[in-house]
């Protein structure tokens, strides 16, 4: 290892990474500690604009320990996910240059170097939106990125896969199945893109953040209980997942909206069901959750053909797909009918990413919320009693690309000179 003066060199590299919304769930391990799944799983990727993680890695001599600050507080690497990671990517390293620099890192000096960590998530990490995917798949990505690790996708997203499940489906944009592979080391429980991000670009997201002061139990935690205590989990992994894996797969490649949609929910609600087999049952969604669910049912129900999809992680808030803008646009009035910003709240901080959709929603103020019109389907049938202050905020987004390095050093979250978070 060579440096202008020894000690003081850093080499950082940053990369951005996004989340991503499952439509069929991975819920339930065959195998903990790597993290190995009992069904296929398959994801959207959201827009890293709107919902991501922002991670800088940093190497250099003068540091005597791994450390990481999440949000700008330092957090304990410590936890075998972590450090799984860290052992995983490691041992890939290779030799890296940096000529301008005057940085040589051979193959074996990696194993004495030890590495900053900041990263960022640019959404509220308690709202309960799979930070955890983003995060973990941004660490491994900057990482091999740093250590010139090589490009095999396939590998990385196993390596993030032993962070959080889910985060090996952040390797890709688009749409992604996580293969829950059969090998005892994990080596074939991979993630794969399905199709890219431009391969049905129509789609239009909302997601509602729902208010909820419950303590909610961890993924983590809810699958182990179920795999312990569900008969159906086990049902489901074994027949009801196969089968359904084929026909989205088949929905996505030809753009069939109504047999994506009909699959989304049926396994979102079977996900919830299967949380109500677990003893002692788990409730992840809320009377809002609930509430949102009748409303697009009654929705799709009155059009005869169904309109947009919802799906619901392991929390109260809804994600939402709807075929195009002109029906997200039709959902947010339903959604801002029922569910209306709280008095002195403003309109954009109610409605944030993409608040284009507003315009073709006529919704550009509270004004023209308070004058909208009972849905038509709601007619007579349900008292329009609305919910204001149920919900903190939506999220308008789409399907958005895989991890990205950033090139501009600008966008560092580590300080060049001293190696900590700025
Ligand atoms: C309901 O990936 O957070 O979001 O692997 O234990 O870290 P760990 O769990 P995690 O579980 C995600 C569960 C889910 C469904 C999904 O994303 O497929």
């Amino acid at each position: 290892m060579t440096g202008e003066s020894e000690k003081s060199w850093i080499l950082m590299a940053t990369a951005r990474s996004p989340t991503n919304i499952a439509v069929i769930k991975y819920w339930g391990k065959r195998d903990e500690e790597l993290i190995l799944p009992v069904n296929d799983s398959i994801s959207v990727t959201l827009d890293p604009d709107h919902l991501s993680a922002t991670t800088t890695v940093a190497v250099s001599p003068s540091f005597e320990q791994d450390r990481m600050w999440l949000n700008g507080k330092e957090i304990s690497l410590s936890g075998g996910r972590y450090q799984n990671c860290l052992r995983e990517i490691r041992k890939r390293a290779r030799d890296v240059e940096d000529e301008k620099k005057g940085i040589r890192i051979q193959k074996d000096d990696w194993n004495n170097l030890h590495v900053h960590i900041a990263s960022y998530n640019n959404f509220p990490t308690a709202a309960g939106l799979a930070s955890s995917a983003a995060g973990f798949a941004c660490l491994v990505f900057a990482l091999a990125k740093l250590m010139n690790v090589k490009e095999e996708y396939g590998e990385l997203s196993s390596i993030a896969r032993q962070g959080s499940g889910s985060a090996c489906r952040s390797i890709y944009g688009g749409f992604v199945k996580w293969a829950m592979g059969n090998n005892p080391d994990g080596s074939d429980s991979i993630a794969i893109q399905l199709a890219e991000e431009t391969h049905w670009n129509d789609l239009f997201i909302v997601i509602a953040v729902v208010s909820s002061k419950q303590k909610e139990t961890s993924s983590t935690s809810g699958m182990r209980e179920s795999v312990q205590t569900s008969a159906l989990l086990k049902y489901r992994a074994e027949t009801v997942v196969p089968s359904r894996v084929l026909k989205i797969e088949e929905a996505i490649r030809d753009h069939d909206f109504a047999s994506f949609a009909r699959i989304t929910c049926a396994d979102s609600n079977q996900f919830h069901a299967i949380c109500l087999d677990t003893t002692p049952p788990i409730f992840y969604m809320n009377d809002t959750s609930h509430r949102i669910i009748s409303l697009v049912e009654r929705w799709n129900q009155s059009e005869g053909t169904l309109q947009v999809a919802y799906t619901f992680d392991a929390g109260p808030n809804a994600v939402m797909i709807a075929p195009n803008r002109q029906a997200a646009a039709l959902l947010l009035q339903r959604l801002l009918f029922y569910f209306p910003p709280p008095q002195d709240t403003d309109l954009t901080s109610y409605i944030l990413g993409d608040k284009s959709i507003l315009q073709e929603a006529g919704l550009q103020s509270v004004e023209g919320i308070e004058a909208l019109a009972p849905p038509p389907e709601s007619k007579d049938k349900v008292p329009r009693k609305k919910f204001a202050g149920d919900i903190s905020y939506f999220i308008c987004t789409r399907i958005g690309s895989g991890p990205k390095l950033l090139a501009d050093e600008n966008q560092a979250l580590i300080d060049p000179v001293n190696g900590l978070p700025k």
